[in-house]
């Protein structure tokens, strides 16, 4: 193999391309793609070691820190540069992906609470401040409990306005909070006095319309200790209409029918609409239908443990969506269950 002319000059002029063709390029891609060209393996400059074997041997140690020296220099200049290109990179990214501090933030509208709670809560507390208690029942019930401990055997007419969802022969789905009045009157073993309401979910098969729903609820209401009679069930209700209707509101009692009271009484609210007059809402009677109740059948009394000769009582049970609708101006019961953000914000802003 014959010996190089001039190492230096090879060394040097290979150098210098390098470097030159480094001075065109000044982006991260660029020099990317340089270095491939120019540092790799099999570049030119790279190659320069393997040529050691051309250079005679006393003149190998001096080659050798000639090509080193170029390679760095070279290496040297290309990192300089390439960490000049990579912080530009970086300054232009956060230039373009600059967030405005200064934007509004986005709303998120909140919803309050469904006015059917609001109205179980605001009952719940009246009757506590009259000293109920608030008693939970369940909404899965047997029949026992639903209807006969109230006075309505199997084949009972009235169980024909009740139809409801039957999970076996003897298990339905509650038709009526009135199931918790004969819970509360037999596990009160020592037959003490009972004062208690006890809201809850009630189903019937009912078809749905404005007025109407499968599902809805009620707050029942009960009342058993010695010498309870009518005037008190009117003076308790008188006083939960005018703290939740107003001061000026009145109640009527119509006689009415019940199989667990005796007697038993429709409770009607003077309209708030008209004062009483004869409006559209009232359908120009003057009254509004809100409850039914009555003095607690002796046979119920009898069948819950209760000594009819020595106890009597009152109970009640108000539709929970039926006071919604009347306090807050609902036109359909359907808007109650469905949620819709714009009305309950609506509601909350009456
Ligand atoms: N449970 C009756 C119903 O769902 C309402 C009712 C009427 C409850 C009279 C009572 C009452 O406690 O005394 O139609």
């Amino acid at each position: 193999m014959s010996e190089m002319e001039n190492p230096k000059q090879i060394v040097e002029e290979r150098e210098k391309e390098a470097l030159e063709a480094l001075t065109k390029e000044n982006s991260v891609q660029g020099l990317t793609e340089w270095k491939n060209s120019f540092l790799s393996k099999k570049s030119p400059l790279m190659q320069l070691m393997s040529l050691m074997r051309q250079i005679p041997n006393e003149l190998k140690a001096a080659y050798g820190k000639l090509v080193n020296d170029a390679r760095n220099a070279v290496e040297k200049a290309f990192e300089e540069k390439m960490k000049k290109a990579q912080e530009e990179a970086l300054k232009e990214k956060l230039e373009a992906e600059r967030i405005d501090l200064t934007l509004p933030g986005r709303s998120y509208s909140q919803g309050s609470i469904n006015p059917y709670w609001e109205i179980v809560d605001e009952m719940s507390d009246i009757f506590a401040s009259m000293g109920f208690d608030i008693v939970e029942g369940r909404d899965v019930e047997t029949d026992h409990f639903n209807f006969e401990l109230l006075n309505v055997p199997k084949d009972h007419p009235a169980r024909d306005m009740q139809d409801t969802f039957y999970l076996s022969d003897s298990l339905l789905l509650r038709t009526q909070t009135s199931a918790a009045q004969a819970h509360t009157m037999l596990e009160n073993e020592e037959k003490k006095p009972i004062k208690m309401i006890c809201p809850g979910k009630c189903y019937r098969r009912d078809d749905d319309d404005a007025t109407h729903s499968h599902e809805f609820g009620q707050i029942e209401g009960l009342v058993v200790d010695k010498g309870i009679s009518l005037a008190d069930l009117k003076g308790t209700l008188e006083l939960f209409v005018k703290k939740m209707f107003g001061e000026k509101r009145q109640i009527r009692l119509r006689s009415s029918f019940f199989p667990f009271t005796e007697p038993s009484v429709e409770v009607d609210v003077s309209c708030s609409k008209c004062g009483g007059k004869g409006c559209s809402l009232c359908k120009g009677t003057g009254w509004i239908e809100i409850l039914g109740a009555g003095e607690v059948h002796p046979h119920v009394l009898e069948m819950c443990g209760y000594d009819p000769k020595i106890y009597s009582g009152f109970a009640f049970g108000v539709g929970v969506e039926r006071i919604a609708m009347l306090r807050y101006g609902i036109d359909d019961i359907r808007r109650i269950y469905t949620n819709d953000v714009r009305f309950l914000k609506d509601f909350t802003e009456k």
